[in-house]
This record gives structure tokens, sequence and C-alpha cells, in this order.
């Protein structure tokens, strides 16, 4: 109960407290800057900058506010304040460098507030002004010049002119700075400065200062170079070069002279420096230069000196130009020009180099000997009076000799068509000419300048005789070039008349027949020949032989074969050729025929002996031989189906004697024979008038197929008897 009591108290103590610690109530309503008289002013206005703050507060005693001025972002001046009057931030005099973006802020306990920013712009420097401590200076005297900017703040770059050329900067924290110059030449010097305020980003530059002038007088002290010979200079004559001073006054300077050729420093001294050496004719000439450096003073001389050559570089020759493996050859050493006056030739001496070649020295410079296998470099060198020139590196570069040429064809040769001949030597060095000839005219010639290229050249042949006329020679010198053989190629000649026989003969063409046909070309074997059916899309069969025809067999013909054929050629010419079209009918086997005709034959037969066979019934009494009578009475001629037919039925004897006259058909050569052949005789003859009779017996099978094979002229061992009830239909 009590905790509980304590709790609320403490919690209504606190909730008073608060209001007791902000002692009054207060809210900074706006914070102003303002620039007077102008933000944009000029160098020299008092500019103020005001910042006003708007508090409204419960009590009636100011509150203690804090100031503060910010410039560029950075806080440059905070002032506390207890009154409510505005803060002004003073910039008395401003300069171009109280320019910026300036901001105010008012903290009044803990609460705080910033203006909007106001940039301020002062413009207008001071011009800068230049002073010397001496006008009138001798070479290497110091002047110290001091350039001021009256008034400037800020950082600042001076700048330092002679004769409208910057010789000196500096920066400094500070309206003013001194330079120490120096003046490398005599004569009048116009001295200017000038200043630049950097202002980050921005930078402001001054007008040009006042003129100084300064006199510099030349010092008297100057180096002398003397060199003697001074002409007529020949190469390997001794030179001698001094370098001293002239009217050297003050003995306080510490001269030094440098004595150098090119960049070849030769001696050193102080007052007087000597060099010789032996002449080389080098470029135009041997410049030398004497040099005086003394403190902030130089000077300089110079000479050049024409040296002649006593003898020119040597040059390196070869003869032949164009040398062969092992082949003799000359390398000539010689300096082709010599100061005769000075100089007599036989005092030259050459060497080849390297010492250890193969060559023997034959004369001044004359090296003699063989080439070797592989390329070698050479250089030799000229010697007189302790000069030594060395000629240019000659490479020598053995060539090989070009082998006999090979000919041959490349790809096929077909008559009549491009035909490509390749000539080619095993070995020789590049370039070859390769020339084809035919018989002894000059083709063509082809120049192979690179490995791996070929000489092919292209003919074209029409007769295939007219191949081995070619040979090709093979040229990479100027000697006599080697001569191939005579090209040994067969010409593939294109095919040409395709012709597809047939046998047997068109018309004579039956079922059960082999047929043959043979389809023939002219032109080059291997050819591959195929043969067609029109209708079919595949070949009826492909065969490649080395020979010009080619045959193509049905061993047994039947109905179905019949149709139009034809063949087709092709070589390796690629030309493919088809022969004329054949239409081959293949008519009804003559045993069939046969079998048909006797069928009918045999009907007829049985009717008429019906008929008889009635007829003598009702007759028989009256007259019993009147039959036999009819038959003898009767022509061989007129022998007929009937009358076969009725003989059958008669004793052998007499059926015998009636047909075997007729049995004598001059078409056929099958020869007659006894007992059923006859039967076939007859109804051969027959067969022309039951021809679509197919109802036939069985009991003649066996030897009508006999006869029909001997009717077979060309296979007669295949048409075997169980062959033939697949044909029959
Ligand atoms: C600037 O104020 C100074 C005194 O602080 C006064 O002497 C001077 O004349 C004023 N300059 C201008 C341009 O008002
Ligand atoms: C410098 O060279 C000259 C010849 O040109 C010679 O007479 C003289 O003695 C030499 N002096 C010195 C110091 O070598
Ligand atoms: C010959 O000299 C050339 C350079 O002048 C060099 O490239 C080449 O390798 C040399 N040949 C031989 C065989 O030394
Ligand atoms: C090869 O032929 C070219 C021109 O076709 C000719 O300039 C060159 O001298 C010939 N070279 C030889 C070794 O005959
Ligand atoms: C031509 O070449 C064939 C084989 O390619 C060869 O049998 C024949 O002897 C050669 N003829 C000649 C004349 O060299
Ligand atoms: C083509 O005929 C030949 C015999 O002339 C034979 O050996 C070959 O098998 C036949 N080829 C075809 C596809 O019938």
């Amino acid at each position: 109960m009590m905790g509980l009591l304590l709790l609320l108290l403490l919690s209504s103590y606190l909730h008073q407290g608060c209001q007791v610690t902000a002692q009054r109530l207060f809210t900074i309503r706006a914070v102003s800057l303002t620039v007077e008289p102008d933000s944009d002013s000029s160098r020299g206005t008092n500019v103020t900058l005001r910042c006003q703050a708007v508090v409204s507060s419960s009590g009636p005693e100011p509150l203690v506010r804090e100031f503060s001025v910010f410039r560029d972002g950075s806080r440059v001046y905070t002032k506390t304040s207890s009154s409510s009057e505005d803060f002004l931030y003073l910039l008395p005099d401003a300069r171009v460098s109280n320019s910026g973006k300036y901001k105010c802020e008012v903290s009044i306990e803990g609460k705080s507030m910033s203006s909007e920013s106001r940039r301020l712009t002062v413009r207008g420097l001071s011009k800068p002004a230049l002073h010397l401590n001496k006008d009138v200076v001798t070479e290497g005297e110091e002047v110290t010049a001091t350039c001021r900017a009256p008034g400037e703040t800020g950082s600042i770059f001076f700048y330092f002119y002679d004769n409208g050329n910057e010789i000196h900067e500096e920066r400094v924290n500070g309206n003013q700075a001194e330079a120490t110059l120096r003046f490398s030449s005599a004569g009048i010097h116009k001295i200017r400065c000038d200043y630049t305020v950097l202002i980050t980003p921005d930078s402001y530059k001054s007008e040009e200062s006042n003129t100084a002038i300064v006199s510099v007088k030349e010092l008297s002290i100057t180096p002398v170079l003397e060199v003697s010979p001074q002409y007529q200079v020949f190469e390997g004559d001794t030179l001698n070069i001094m370098c001293t001073l002239r009217n050297l006054l003050r003995s306080l300077d510490s001269p030094q002279l440098y004595l150098s050729q090119g960049t070849h420093l030769l001696s050193s001294g102080t007052t007087k420096v000597n060099h010789s050496m032996v002449a080389l004719a080098k470029g135009p000439g041997l410049t030398f230069e004497c040099r005086l450096d003394m403190g902030h003073v130089i000077k300089v001389a110079t000479r050049t000196v024409l040296v002649t050559e006593l003898f020119s570089v040597p040059t390196l020759t070869l003869a032949p130009a164009e040398v062969f493996q092992k082949e003799p050859m000359t390398l000539t050493c010689r300096s082709e020009n010599v100061a005769s006056e000075r100089l007599d030739r036989k005092e030259l001496t050459y060497t080849l180099h390297p010492l250890e070649n193969p060559l023997i020295s034959t004369d001044t410079g004359v090296f003699t000997g063989k080439a070797l296998l592989f390329d070698f470099n050479y250089t030799c060198t000229a010697e007189a009076r302790d000069i030594v020139k060395q000629s240019e590196t000659l490479t020598v570069r053995p060539k090989v000799s070009v082998s006999t040429p090979k000919i041959s064809i490349y790809g096929k040769a077909v008559l009549g068509q491009p035909i490509q001949i390749l000539c080619q030597s095993d070995i020789g060095s590049l370039p070859i000419n390769y020339t084809l000839l035919k018989g002894f005219d000059e083709v063509s010639t082809i120049s192979v300048q690179l490995p791996g290229q070929r000489a092919i050249f292209r003919v074209t042949a029409h007769m295939p005789e007219e191949l081995s006329k070619y040979m090709c020679e093979a040229k990479n010198s100027h000697r006599e070039a080697p001569l191939s053989r005579r090209l040994n190629a067969t010409v593939i000649v294109p095919l040409a008349n395709p012709t597809l026989t047939v046998l047997p003969h068109l018309p004579d063409i039956s079922e059960g027949d082999h047929l043959y046909l043979i389809c023939a070309v002219k032109g080059s074997p291997p050819v591959t020949f195929k043969w067609y059916r029109v209708g079919d899309k595949l070949p009826l069969n492909t065969t490649t032989t080395d020979k010009n025809h080619k045959d193509f067999q049905i061993p047994a013909l039947s109905k179905q074969d019949s149709g139009i054929y034809y063949c087709e050629a092709v070589n390796h010419a690629n030309t493919i050729v088809q022969s004329d079209r054949v239409t081959i009918e293949v008519r009804m086997a003559l045993w069939k025929k046969a079998v048909i005709g006797g069928v009918s034959l045999l009907v007829v037969s049985l009717l008429l002996l019906m008929a008889c066979v009635l007829y003598f019934r009702s007759k028989r009494v009256r007259v019993p031989r009147a039959a036999v009578s009819v038959w003898s009475e009767r022509k061989p001629e007129d022998v007929n189906d009937e009358e076969s037919s009725t003989v059958n039925h008669e004793p052998d004897v007499e059926y015998t004697e009636v047909v075997h006259p007729h049995s004598v058909d001059p078409t056929r050569a099958a020869p007659l024979r006894k007992g059923t052949d006859t039967v076939y005789s007859e109804l051969q003859k027959s067969s022309h008038d039951a021809a679509d009779h197919h109802d036939y017996g069985s009991v003649q099978y066996a030897e009508l197929n006999k006869e029909q094979s001997e009717i077979n002229q060309y296979n007669p061992e295949i048409n075997s008897a169980p062959d033939l009830p697949v044909r029959l239909d």
C-alpha cells in the first residue's frame, strides 16, 4: 500500500519536474541572413552580414543565443548573445578573398536553426607592385625582386616575367613574394610580375605590375677552343685540341672547363685543357665543344673539323651472283676510294672473316674456293696505318641445282576435256621455272616461287596419242635445264555409240527362252553398265567390267518379261550414255500352243467319234467297210482334225501311214520322231485353229516337254521339267 503511494507520488513529481527543467517554453521561428550593402560588392566596401533570429518564448527575459557563421561549409565565427538584437558579422574593407557562400546558425538551449545560404562576391584586385634591389648587374649576378599585392589576403600565387617569359613562380599565404633572379644573357631585361588569388574552386588574376628594367653587362671572360691542324686533316692524323680562357679578371669566381666531342667528355680542368687524338673520318666532321661553367654563368665555344678518309669502307662482293653448292665462287673485298696523296693502295691489306674460312686468298682482297652446302655469313676488313674498316655482312646462300623433273597427269585425263599436267622436281632451290613442251614447241612456263607451290599446266587432248608428246623442263639457273621423260599416261576416251543387242532375235522370243541383253559401247574401260526396263525405278543389274561390252541374262523368259529395255554405260570420263530402247514381246511357248491344240483336237475327235458310233450303229449292216475305203481314197494333204481324232480310235498301223507325210514341216529343224513325237507335229499344225484353248490334258506333258527342249537353240539344259508348272498360267 505504501509502495503504491510512493510510486504515484514519484510519477507526479517527475511530471511536474519536466516543466520545471524547461523553465520556459520557446520556439525558434525563423533565422535569416542578409548581406549589406550588397551581396555583389566591389573591393574596399564595408560589408556586413546581418543574422536575425525570430524566437517566441513564454517569459519576458531574452533567451541566451549562440550565433555561428559558416563560410563555404566551415564555421568561421561563433558568438553568444543574451540580447534579442540581430547579430552582425563585419567584413570591413572587403577583399576578393572574402567571397564565398555564407550561412548563419542560431542555437538556444540545444535547439538550433540555420538560415538559408547567401553568396557574397567581392570584385577587384589591387595592382601588384614590383621592386628590384638592383638595376645594373653583370652576368651571373643575382637580383632580388619583390612583388606585392597591396591589401590582398588569402592564398596567393606570384609570377615573375623576364621580357614576357615567366621565369619564377611562388605561392605564399600573404600579400608579398620575393624572388632571386639571374640572367644568362647580357642586355636589357624588362621584369614584371602579377598574382592570382585562389578561392577554391575559383581563382582571380590581377593585372600586370609596373615594369622594372635590369641592365645585364656581359662578363669579359670567354672560353677559347683551338684545334690543330685545322685544315687538310686526314684519317689517322693526330689532332691537338686546346681549350683555354680569355680575360679572366676576377679570381674569386672558380671557373671549370669541359672539353667534349659530342656526348663524349674528353677532358676537363680549371683554366686550360689539352687533348690529343687520332682523327677518324666520321659523318660530316668532328665537332668539339669547350664549355665554361662558372657559378651561374655558362659559356660555350665550338669547332668542327673535317676529316678526309684515307680509304673508304670496303665492300664485299660475290661472283658469280648465283652460286650453287660445292661450285667455285670468288669473294672480293675492296675499298673503292683511297686518298692517293696520303696513301698508296698497296699499303691496304684485306682480311676475310671469319678467319677459319675455306677460301684461299689469291690476290689482294680476292678469295676463291668452293661454295658450302649451307648459308654462310662473311665480312671483310681493310687495314692501313692502324686504321681498320669492316665491310657489311655478305650472306652467301648456295643454291641447289634443280633435279630432272617428273611429268605426270594431275587428276584424270579425259579426251576432249581440260587435262592438268604436273611438272615437278624433287630437289632444287626456288624459284624454279617449269616449261611445258609439246614436241619441241614451248607451250607455257610456270615460275614456282614458294615452297608448296606446284607447276600445273592445263592442256586439252583430242587424240589419245597426243599426250605422249608432252615433256617438261625445270630451270633454276642459267645453266641447261634438265628435261623430263615423255608424258606416259592413258587418256580416258568418253563413251559413245551405246547399243543394246537382244538374243534371240526379237520376233523369235518366246516364253522360257534364255534372253541375252548385250550392251556395248565405244570408249575406255572400265565401264559400268546398267540395264533398265522402262517403268522400273531401279536398274535390273549393274556391272562394272574391263571390257567394252557386257551381257545381262534372263534365263527363262515369261510373259511378264515383255517390256521396253535399254542400257546405260558410264566410265571415268563421267559421261553417261544410253542405248536405244528395245521392245521385247515374249510370245507364248510352243508347247503351250501344242497342248491347247491337242486338247481341242481331242474334244472334236471325241464328238466325231460319238457321231460315228451312232452312225455306224444305224448303218453297220448295210455298208460294213465304207469307212476304210473313205480313208484310203483321200490325199494326205486333206488330213484334218476330224481325221486325226478318228485315227486315234483306229489301229496304230493305219494312223502312222496317214499322218506321216503331213508332219514334215519345212520351217522346223526338229526331226520327227516315232510314237508320241508325231503327235507333236500334228498338234503344231492344228494349234493355229485352237490357240486360245487352255483346257488341255496332262497326258502328253512329259513328251511335249521333251520336244520343247529340242527347239530351244540357246540354252537347252535350262528348261527342265520342274520349271514348267510355274510358267503355266
Ligand atoms: C569603412 O569603415 C571605416 C571605419 O570603420 C571608415 O573609416 C571607412 O570610411 C568606411 N569605408 C567606407 C567605404 O564606407
Ligand atoms: C698542349 O698541347 C700543345 C700542343 O698543341 C703542347 O705544346 C703543350 O705542351 C701541351 N700542354 C699540355 C699541358 O699538355
Ligand atoms: C647471317 O647474318 C644474319 C644477320 O646479318 C643473320 O640473321 C643470320 O642468321 C646469319 N646467318 C648465319 C648462317 O650465320
Ligand atoms: C624464270 O622466269 C622469269 C620470268 O618468267 C624470268 O624473269 C627468270 O629469269 C626465269 N628464271 C630462270 C632461272 O630462268
Ligand atoms: C608407262 O607406264 C606404264 C605403267 O604406268 C608402264 O608399264 C609402261 O612401261 C610405261 N611406258 C613407258 C614408255 O615408260
Ligand atoms: C548382275 O549380273 C551379274 C552377272 O551378270 C551377277 O553376278 C550379279 O549378281 C547381278 N547383280 C544383280 C544386282 O542382279
